[in-house]
């Protein structure tokens, strides 16, 4: 059996950061949840120890500390909130796998703030030279992670990295969440993964889909 990896969540409190430790919480994985406000990640640890009494879950007090124990650190905050993440996580993940998950949406959800020719997942790999960024989660809602099968069809998670290996293991961790992965080139087409979904809100606002959406690649 593969050793257990250690996933640090930063943001567990939240609608992704909660929707991806459970749904991580049935895997080969030992979870390390952080928030700001640790008595909203004690009730997201208990949901997972109700629903799994066997996860390797806990929370940490500390973005740095859980950081420094993880193999692979998912970045589960808003995008505004990145930077001062990244200060403080730099010199522990240092070498690792960090998991951009952001959308840099504008205030009416219209648009992108990032510049043209960019992308939230290229600016963190800026932020935090030393790790192994890749783009992932960033197309599936919150909703889906509880049910990652929308009419009929598994929901696509695509994936976007520079890195064979940790696209590899990022692979495998949005397989476990229950979404059928999709390597889609390198951290470049964070560009085009971010405005995907920009695109995919626009419409559920539009057309008034309920939030459990997503996108399927069909081919034959
Ligand atoms: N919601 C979706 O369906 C969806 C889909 C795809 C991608 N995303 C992306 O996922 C990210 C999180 O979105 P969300 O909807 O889950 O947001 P959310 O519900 O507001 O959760 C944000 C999380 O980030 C934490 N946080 C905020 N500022 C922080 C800081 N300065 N340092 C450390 N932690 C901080 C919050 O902790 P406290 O609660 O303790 O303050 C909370 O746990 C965003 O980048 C978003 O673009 C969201």
């Amino acid at each position: 059996m593969k050793t257990k990896q250690t996933i640090a969540i930063i943001g567990a409190s939240g609608n992704m950061g909660s929707a991806i430790a459970r749904s991580l919480a049935g895997g080969n994985y030992r979870l390390l949840l952080y928030s700001t406000h640790k008595e909203k990640t004690a009730v997201v640890l208990q949901s997972i120890h109700t629903a799994n009494p066997n996860a390797e879950a806990e929370s940490l007090e500390c973005s740095t500390q859980a950081s420094w124990e993880a193999d692979i650190i998912i970045l589960a905050v808003p995008y505004a909130a990145e930077k001062e993440v990244a200060e403080k996580i730099r010199e522990v993940a240092n070498q690792k796998i960090v998991i951009s998950i952001s959308n840099p949406l504008n205030e009416t959800y219209t648009g992108l703030v990032t510049a043209p020719g960019s992308s939230a997942g290229e600016e963190l790999q800026q932020l935090l030279p030393h790790s192994k960024v890749v783009k992932a989660f960033n197309t599936t809602y919150a909703a889906d992670f509880a049910i990652p099968i929308i009419d009929g069809k598994q929901v696509d998670g695509f994936i976007a990295g520079n890195d064979e290996e940790a696209l590899q293991t990022v692979k495998h961790i949005v397989a476990t969440a229950g979404f059928n992965p999709v390597i889609a080139g390198d951290l470049s087409v964070s560009r085009t993964l971010e405005s995907m979904q920009s695109l995919l809100i626009s419409l559920t606002i539009k057309n008034g889909y309920n939030w459990h959406a997503g996108w399927k690649l069909l081919h034959n």
